[in-house]
């Protein structure tokens, strides 16, 4: 498989088998990553695994949170400002999308609630990461954050592994403190679920669209 290959198959995988990934694999893959580039080769990320009984709890506990009505506080806030048009209706999109492949109404809040709690059941993934950066850090480290996961991503494709980023893993990082082993002074970014995905769960069907060429670049001559 090469990087086309590897990129062209990617997409956020919402449905897992609970077989665990073997240790070696899981080694390999954050073994390589540590190649991603970042500016001035600060390499600020932490990444916590969390595997067997310790996911579990976790994702007791994150259930237990949602359910609670907890809405969290995240180690990095999220803008506050109003979105630009064009990005919230992505947004939009991207939700409904993935409501209506469950068959879940615009209008149904519980239906979308159960959805959203997917988040926190961590897709029934055996696996999940947090990926933490120092708390001082700001936006041009976000940057290595990025890069370095859609390396970890791309990686795990390539050994046939399916992978999610959540931001909602952010949500609550106190309770992911608890479980996950993470640097004290570290803020979490998002988390990754991964493990094998689960060919029958429909879920998986959902390829969202992307904007054309076009649409994201000039070019001047
Ligand atoms: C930083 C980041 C955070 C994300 N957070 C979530 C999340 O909390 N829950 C979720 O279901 N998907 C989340 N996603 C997945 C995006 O919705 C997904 O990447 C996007 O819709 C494009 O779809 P694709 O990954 O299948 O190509 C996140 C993706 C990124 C890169």
């Amino acid at each position: 498989m090469n990087v086309t290959e590897a990129l062209t198959s990617r997409y956020s995988v919402r449905g897992y088998l609970p077989e665990p990934v073997p240790d070696n694999v899981i080694q390999e893959v954050f073994d390589l990553a540590r190649l991603a580039q970042s500016g001035t080769n600060s390499q600020p990320w932490h990444i916590a695994v969390v595997s067997g009984d310790a996911c579990d709890e976790l994702r007791r506990r994150l259930c237990n949170r949602f359910d609670s009505g907890d809405r969290g506080k995240r180690d990095f806030p999220l803008p506050t400002e109003r979105l630009p048009d064009e990005l919230m209706d992505r947004r939009r999109a991207c939700g409904y999308s993935y409501y209506s492949t469950m068959g879940i109404e615009r209008s149904d809040r519980k239906g979308r609630a159960t959805i959203a709690r997917k988040n926190f059941e961590l897709f029934g993934a055996p696996h999940a990461a947090f990926f933490s950066m120092p708390r001082v850090l700001g936006l041009s480290s976000a940057v290595d954050m990025g890069i370095l996961l859609q390396t970890v991503t791309l990686l795990m494709v390539e050994r046939g592994l399916g992978s999610i980023a959540q931001g909602a893993l952010a949500q609550y990082p106190d309770t992911a403190r608890e479980v996950a082993d993470i640097p004290e002074d570290n803020g979490i970014m998002f988390g990754v679920s991964f493990g094998y995905v689960d060919d029958d769960a429909h879920i998986n069907t959902v390829r969202m669209p992307r904007e054309p060429l076009e649409a994201i670049t000039s070019f001047v001559a």
